[in-house]
């Protein structure tokens, strides 16, 4: 159905493995258009519950596909608006787990720094290489890798256009965990399964709240919370989350 990604689906959860790894699955307008489309399938899905993206042991993607860009000019990439359709992939509300083997450059760095976090291996590498080519980061690199990492970092990773490694990723908050390069994909399964088995609608309020403390003033973003958990009360979900507690029980959230 696709052609260079393979979705398949485990229980609740679906995995996205990018598929062109000759080109170290540099992200070309064909598999942006199918990314999107497949997470947006996925979104309407209501057998499942989180979505975990994968490379492959090379490259969880070296960046977008240079030769594609190459020759277009600014009047092209204005009249495409190029690498806007990205926006789609982040305004899909499934939780989306990044499991990052080899390289992450780029617009592979900033496909990551789009899902809602990541898991890598410890050879994983990460940069914002633009600088490099004459440009500058086009798929939010600048800002998300800012706001996760602080300006020092993320400065010095735009300006010299280093590698960074996976220990130093994760001390530096870009990565949630570092496992060994053969666990990644299992962990992030397993972590995605355990997020598919809570109800759908808590789990889309949860992360929709936490990415808003990425836009909001602390005392806006705190007042947005408290408004959403308080409306959460009286929910089939609420009800029965804290029954079971009470009843020493696991939940049954029923969907739907
Ligand atoms: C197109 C790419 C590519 C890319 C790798 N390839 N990255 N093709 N776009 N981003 C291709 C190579 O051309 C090569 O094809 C094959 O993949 C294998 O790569 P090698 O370079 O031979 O492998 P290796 O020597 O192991 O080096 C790996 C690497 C290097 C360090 C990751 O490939 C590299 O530096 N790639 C570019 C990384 C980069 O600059 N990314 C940012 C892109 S800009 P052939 O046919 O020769 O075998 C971006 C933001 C866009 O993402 C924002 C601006 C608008």
């Amino acid at each position: 159905m696709y052609e260079t990604i393979e979705v398949s689906q485990e229980g609740r959860v679906a995995l996205i493995r990018l598929n062109r790894p000759k080109q170290l699955n540099a992200l070309n307008s064909t598999v942006a258009r199918e990314i999107i489309a497949a997470t947006e399938a996925i979104e309407k899905d209501h057998t499942i519950g989180a979505i975990v993206l994968t490379g492959s042991e090379r490259a969880f993607a070296a960046g977008a596909d240079i030769s594609e860009m190459a020759g277009k000019t600014a009047s092209d990439m204005i009249e495409a608006d190029f690498f806007a359709e990205w926006e789609r992939f982040t305004r899909c509300r499934t939780p989306k787990i990044a499991a990052v083997n080899g390289y992450a450059l780029g617009g592979g760095c900033e496909l990551m720094m789009m899902c809602d976090f990541a898991i890598a291996g410890e050879g994983a590498k990460f940069g914002q290489p633009e600088v490099k080519l004459g440009v500058v980061a086009g798929m939010g690199g600048t800002q998300r890798m800012t706001r996760l990492i602080g300006r020092a970092r993320s400065m010095e990773m735009h300006l010299t256009g280093r590698t960074m490694g996976a220990a130093e990723a994760l001390q530096a908050g870009l990565v949630a965990r570092v496992v060994p390069d053969a666990e990644v994909v299992s962990t992030a399964m397993e972590s995605a399964k355990l997020i598919a088995s809570y109800a759908r609608a808590t789990v889309r309020t949860i992360r929709d709240t936490v990415m808003r403390a990425e836009e909001l003033p602390l005392a806006e973003g705190v007042h947005y919370e408290r408004g959403l958990f308080h409306r959460m009360f009286g929910t089939q979900h609420q009800i029965e989350g804290m029954t079971a507690f009470l009843e020493k029980r696991a939940p049954r959230f029923q969907e739907g």
